[in-house]
């Protein structure tokens, strides 16, 4: 019996006799004490207004806590993990994931697709144009020759998702949908997206992609956080060691393009078999426009089942983070183009001071016949599990 209810119960067998006695009235009164003290299921999703988009959409922000005082929040504009806070070995917390304060800084050229989920097709896409069962899409050039992260205007990073709290036993975090129209950003087919972020009492953010459509079409779906494992402003990741569960990784040409090679990486810079750090060898990589590791690893495990696929340790904080994933790739980029943005808390996210691990296939598969296919049918569901996990060593 609810509170209402057990007011209209008491009131109904006290006033038709005016016989109010003292028992029913000690009764009435213990019984709204333990109503009012009774504990009450603590919130685990906090729900707030972000702000507006340019347009007047509202951006919605869910806050998650665990009980080792980690704090997520997510937004509901690009379904963005926008805040990370985390204990480090000494038991400080910090925010290890770069983000805006506001919608506005989110809007700005200032956001390299800052924890966005981007897509329709993650990376590039070869001369901003692909053929699919005999019929050529051309879309937007918004990087060179090229489309980058699914377009310019309505890619998955810059819709507001709908978001829903998950509050279930045990789990707590966020399912974000977006249906995307057929012909949104010159993709065929309307595509609906499901992207589900759970944060575990062990520090693992779970991120598990779902997506189906109504008419073929390329999907490769990712998340693009920057992390820094010193705190997000932290000056630089080169002395972050990295350690790739990869042998292989797809060489790319002057535009970041892969040229279709499945590289080995033995005697390169780019052997992360064992832990190097992050800037041992980055400046041999001379190639213009990075300059830098901005490549896709082919992942050891092929076999679709969640498997590591990347460790970084910071030996400052003692942080670590582990990455799991389902997909055959994994995108490395080490904060090439980052020239000293504004964020959270008038942090300066300067050149090389955040890396993105980004789970996904390979950079312009739907160009490239010998890279594993991103083409989703009608029928099929697109299915993608991405953990990042923090402990502290
Ligand atoms: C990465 C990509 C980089 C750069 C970055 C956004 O995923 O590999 O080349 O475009 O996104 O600034």
């Amino acid at each position: 019996m609810n509170c209402r209810n057990r007011w209209a119960w008491w009131l109904g067998i006290a006033l038709p006799g005016l016989s109010l006695n003292c028992a029913a009235i000690v009764l009435l009164a213990c019984t709204l004490v333990i109503e009012m003290t009774a504990p009450v299921a603590r919130a685990e999703v906090i729900v707030t207004e972000f702000g507006k988009t340019a347009e007047g959409t509202a951006v919605t922000q869910f806050t998650l806590k665990n009980s080792q005082g980690a704090v997520v929040k997510l937004l509901s504009l690009g379904a963005t993990l926008a805040e990370w806070h985390v204990p480090c070995k000494s038991g400080q917390v910090d925010d290890v994931v770069f983000g805006f304060d506001n919608v506005a800084g989110y809007e700005s050229k200032d956001n390299g697709y800052f924890g966005c989920i981007a897509g329709r097709v993650a990376n590039r896409i070869a001369n901003a144009r692909f053929t699919l069962d005999g019929k050529q899409y051309e879309l937007a050039k918004n990087d060179g020759p090229n489309t980058l992260h699914g377009g310019v205007k309505r890619s998955l990073d810059k819709v507001v998702w709908k978001g829903t709290p998950i509050e279930r036993e045990g789990e707590r975090g966020v399912e974000f949908k977006y249906a995307s129209p057929a012909g949104e950003e010159g993709f065929p087919g309307t595509l609906s997206c499901t992207v589900k972020y759970t944060l575990s009492d062990t520090n693992a953010v779970r991120i598990e992609y779902e997506a189906t459509t109504d008419q073929a079409t390329p999907v490769n779906l990712t998340n693009h956080a920057y992390f820094n494992l010193s705190g997000a402003g932290s000056p630089t990741i080169l002395d972050h060691e990295l350690m790739l569960a990869a042998d292989h990784y797809t060489p790319i040409n002057d535009v970041l393009i892969p040229t279709g090679e499945i590289a080995s990486v033995v005697g390169t810079p780019f052997d992360f078999r064992q832990f190097h750090r992050i800037g041992e060898r980055v400046d041999e990589l001379t190639a213009k426009p990075g300059k830098g590791y901005d490549h896709n690893f082919v992942l050891n495990n092929q076999t679709g089942q969640l498997a590591l696929a990347a460790r970084v340790r910071d030996p400052k904080s003692g942080r670590v983070l582990s990455v799991f994933t389902t997909e055959p790739g994994i995108q490395l980029y080490v904060g090439n183009f980052l020239t000293g943005a504004k964020g959270k808390g008038g942090k300066t996210y300067a050149y090389r001071s955040g890396f993105c691990l980004e789970t996904q296939h390979y950079p312009d598969s739907i160009n490239q016949s010998n890279f594993p296919s991103v083409v989703l049918r009608p029928g099929e569901t697109y299915r993608h599990t991405c953990v990042y996990q923090i402990a502290v060593e």
